[in-house]
């Protein structure tokens, strides 16, 4: 099925657009209602559990209920309980301009339409054909969560899609222009500032090049990262025959739209190539003054696994889903993808250039202040030893050490654990965390450790193996 005509709603009435959000609004279709339907059969593929989840629905009373089987999972309604949802004459207005049609008595939605902190966002159904416009998925979360709740400055959201981050970014207080190839996803973007009442200056054209010459203090993407077959690129999701090619151009362009204290965050899945993404991304930024890089890894997934994934977005014309889980699993072992890697890639203008690589459990649940002294635990390692030996570090919060010693070998496994941080520690380094953690400075806690007049090689061993534990996250800056 191709994607809906999208002209008419584009020019929808500001009183139309008002009403429809009065009625999302009062339907309490937001995002902890939209949490509840998540949960069911969390982490499936949507192609084994939208039957699911509607069935779940239909048996719910409530607008809500109404609002996610139409907009959220692509069921149909019927008529009257459409009616009494939306009302007689905005239905028919939808109707009118093609939100939703009616057939057979049952009203179904031609987009699909999400709460996402308060806003709603419209988007299309990602299988469709025609180039669909993307809408908040699970990594658009990611993406999010990592932004801090309130922003100040100027937003660049490069591939906005339907715009969830750029308004999410509006709402949280930031200025934003949002950019996209895609004359549909920009439309849409404007349609979506409009339907939630946000400023949003979107603008259509390649990667940054609509905002060459400006500077912002934020530039946010998520650009497509999967690998394309060669009969197929979708817009929304293929960055190149390999994934990474788009991100990588991307990136290049980052340094000269970058302001004084500005910061790029990018979210990909990365292929993994050996060679360490950090430096990889160091390269491709090329020159423009000094810049810190965090790569971070929020989880690996292999190809085989990757291939069912992209599977589900097999559409009614490109045939079944087991087949083009098939041929896609073939081209990625054509272009050598075995498995690739969940990644947020922080940049940042830093008086100490620096490239480094941080491993989560998972991205879930991390937060922007999580990232944020993530980040701060990488810049503290790349200074100097004074720099370093003056500060003071700490477990993170929450994070206790767990000591298990196998009853038949006797070997000791030392780990450091908490919400979202996992660290096996050898029984060297977990006593020179120990002794950290315990005193004023790192110097004062390798004075204690280290054996007087200890050699030079012993020290800088000393230094290395804190630096590590800072950029693990093992030893954090101390707040206090
Ligand atoms: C993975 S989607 C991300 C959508 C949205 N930012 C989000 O996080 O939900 C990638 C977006 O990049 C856009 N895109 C693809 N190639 C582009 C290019 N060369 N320049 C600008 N945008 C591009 C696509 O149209 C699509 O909207």
């Amino acid at each position: 099925m191709n994607v809906a005509a999208f002209d008419r709603l584009a020019e929808a009435s500001s009183a139309f657009l008002t009403s429809l959000r009065h009625v999302l609004r009062e339907a309490a279709f937001d995002d902890v209602f939209l949490g509840s339907c998540e949960s069911i059969a969390p982490n499936q593929p949507d192609v084994l559990r939208v039957d699911l989840v509607r069935w779940h629905l239909r048996r719910r009373e409530g607008a809500a209920a109404v609002l996610a089987r139409l907009f959220a999972y692509g069921d149909a309604v019927e008529g009257d309980r459409a009616e009494r949802v939306f009302g007689a004459s905005l239905l028919r207005e939808s109707i009118e301009l093609g939100l939703v049609d009616l057939r057979d008595g049952n009203v179904r939605a031609l987009f699909r339409m999400v709460p996402v902190e308060g806003l709603h966002v419209l988007s299309d159904d990602l299988t469709s054909d025609g180039d669909p416009v993307m809408g908040p998925g699970r990594t658009t979360q990611t993406l999010l969560a990592a932004l801090p709740p309130q922003l100040t400055g100027d937003l660049l959201d490069v591939g906005c899609g339907a715009g969830t981050v750029a308004l999410v970014g509006a709402a949280r207080g930031a200025r934003v222009v949002a950019v996209d190839i895609s004359s549909r996803a920009v439309a849409m973007t404007q349609f979506n500032a409009r339907l939630n009442d946000v400023a949003c200056d979107a603008r259509i054209g390649d990667l940054t090049a609509p905002a060459r010459g400006e500077r912002f203090d934020w530039i946010v993407s998520q650009p497509p990262f999967v690998a394309s077959p060669d009969a197929e690129a979708t817009t929304f999701l293929h960055g190149g025959r390999r994934g990474d090619e788009l991100l990588l151009r991307l990136l290049s362009e980052i340094p000269p739209l970058l302001g004084e204290r500005g910061r790029a965050l990018v979210l990909a899945d990365l292929p993994d190539v050996g060679a360490p993404w950090a430096r990889r991304v160091v390269q491709h930024l090329g020159t423009g003054g000094s810049l810190g890089v965090l790569v971070s890894f929020g989880g690996v997934v292999d190809a085989d696994m990757l291939a069912i994934q992209l599977g589900a977005f097999a559409s009614s014309s490109t045939g079944r889903f087991a087949d083009r889980i098939v041929a896609y699993r073939a081209h990625l072992a054509d272009v050598g993808v075995e498995r690739t890697l969940h990644a947020l890639i922080d940049v940042r203008r830093s008086d100490v250039a620096f490239a480094a690589e941080r491993r989560w459990e998972r991205f879930g649940g991390v937060s922007a202040s999580e990232f944020e002294v993530a980040w701060r635990g990488a810049e503290l390692a790349s200074r100097s030893e004074e720099a370093l030996g003056a500060s003071r570090l700490q477990l993170p919060n929450g994070a206790r050490i767990r000591v298990d010693r196998d009853p038949v070998s006797e070997r000791v496994a030392i780990r450091l654990e908490a919400s979202t941080v996992r660290h096996e520690l050898s029984e060297g380094a977990a006593a020179v965390l120990e002794t950290i953690v315990a005193c004023n400075s790192v110097s004062e806690a390798l004075l204690e450790v280290l054996p007087q007049d200890a050699p030079r090689a012993l020290v800088e061993e000393a230094f290395r193996l804190v630096r590590s534990l800072l950029v693990s996250g093992a030893l954090i800056p101390s707040g206090r």
